[in-house]
């Protein structure tokens, strides 16, 4: 339940990002003994990825941020439905589970209803590397009987995860592999490093990625990088509602062009080493057309916070889609508030109004579910926002952080 109308001032501290820890988690199977994953952040993908863990056999001990994987008790390279469908991110256990046993069975994953969002760019990855699969109704059954090999690899799309995947099949295959069109999301980089450190001998260069195949990886100590998405998503917040905000353990690298649209806007923003500070203006301007696109793009993920926050702007904003199909389901709810928006094809056109007015709305998905809590904090009078399990998956204590910050917002039920 959020009382909307107050300006959001104060200090944040960003946490660990929940789109590296869970490949991280991945990654963590195929060392011949135990990871710490320092900055886990307290998130139900997080605890659905420990408890695929668990379920295949592995030791996982979580104290306060550090989340300790011990790989030495695999014993099983099937993960049943029931878990996959938690999270999208589950497929990139396919990869390791592949590369560490020689096959993986896994349920059709879940995750954010965003399109059709097919996997084969996961499944051919994993055929050019000599894996067998086979689709049925609700699994993927993937056998390696002669283990993985490298291959040159071209994405015909850089999917993140279909990226990560590769690298996870290489890193441990017989050879060398090759990938080029490879995403460049800054959670990669991540992944990398985590295997380097590991033993694994990886050269990122954003679009190219190359590996060179070991036979052994050991553990490693490894503090995942500050969530780009969470931080973009308190920033908008705070502009949306005229505030200003100090952010801790962001990386300002990894937000070029969300800060960009932020100064469009008219926020002043101040970047050190690793925090940014946002002043707001009394109004912000519209910044104009912006495209979602891969990294170093404007995310796909920051496009529905966006939406939120240009509902309140001088003048007209245009988010134009390019990654997914359908992520605009939130675009009623804002209208159910007085937001000007339509939709055209890819395209959310929304003109912004001078106050948003409270709505009773239900979160559609995760980065929806977001742009909700940012229209209500900038709209007049009390909102109830229902199906905030999609907020759990990737914002922890949304309301306790954004009580800090000054917000009236409670959680009434879980
Ligand atoms: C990851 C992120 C998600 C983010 C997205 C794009 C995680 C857990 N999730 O999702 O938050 O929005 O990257 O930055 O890290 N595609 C295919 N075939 C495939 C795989 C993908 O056509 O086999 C398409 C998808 O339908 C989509 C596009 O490629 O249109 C991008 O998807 P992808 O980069 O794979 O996203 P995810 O890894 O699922």
């Amino acid at each position: 339940m959020v009382t909307g109308g107050r300006r959001l001032e104060g200090r944040l501290t960003v946490q660990g990002a929940k789109n590296s820890v869970l490949p991280l988690f991945c990654a963590a199977l195929l060392t011949r003994d135990e990871s710490m994953i320092e900055h886990v952040p307290a998130l139900s993908d997080v605890d659905a990825s420990l408890e695929i863990l668990q379920a295949l056999g592995c030791g996982v001990r979580r104290q306060n941020k550090t989340v300790t994987v011990d790989p030495r008790g695999l014993n099983d390279s099937g993960i049943p439905r029931v878990l996959t469908k938690k999270m999208r991110g589950s497929l990139t256990f396919l990869g390791a589970l592949l590369a560490k046993t020689g096959k993986a069975t896994i349920g059709l994953p879940g995750g954010c209803p965003l399109g059709q969002r097919p996997v084969d760019l996961h499944l051919s990855v994993l055929r050019q590397m000599g894996a067998h699969i086979r689709v049925t109704e609700d699994a993927l059954i993937c056998t390696a009987p002669r283990g993985l090999h490298g291959a040159r690899i071209k994405l015909r799309f850089p999917s993140v995860g279909a990226t990560e995947n590769a690298v996870l099949a290489a890193v441990t295959a017989k050879g060398d592999t090759v990938i080029e069109n490879a995403a460049a999301e800054p959670e990669i980089r991540d992944l990398c490093r985590y295997l380097n450190a590991c033993g694994g001998r990886i050269k990122n260069s954003g679009s190219v990625i190359r590996v060179r195949g070991v036979s052994t990886l050991s553990g490693s100590r490894f503090a995942a990088m500050p969530d780009r998405m969470e931080a973009a998503t308190y920033l908008m917040a705070a502009a949306a509602t005229g505030g200003s905000l100090y952010l801790q353990h962001a990386c300002p690298r990894d937000l070029t062009a969300v800060l960009a649209v932020l100064r469009q806007s008219g926020c002043q923003v101040g970047v050190i080493r690793d925090g940014i500070f946002l002043q707001a203006p009394e109004r912000l301007t519209a910044p104009g057309k912006v495209k979602t696109a891969p990294h170093p793009g404007f995310p796909t993920d920051a496009g529905a916070p966006l939406s939120a926050m240009a509902a309140v702007a001088n003048g007209e904003t245009e988010i134009e889609e390019t990654v997914f199909e359908n992520r605009f389901s939130h675009l009623a709810a804002l209208k159910a508030r007085g937001a000007a928006v339509r939709q055209e094809g890819r395209r959310a056109i929304v003109r912004g109004v001078d106050r948003l007015h409270a709505a009773d709305v239900t979160c559609t998905d995760l980065r929806g579910g977001a742009a909700m809590v940012i229209a209500a904090l900038a709209a007049n009078g009390c909102s109830v926002i229902g199906a905030i399990e999609h907020l759990d998956r990737g914002y922890t204590a949304i309301e306790q952080r954004f009580s800090s910050l000054g917000a009236s917002i409670v959680r009434v039920r879980e």
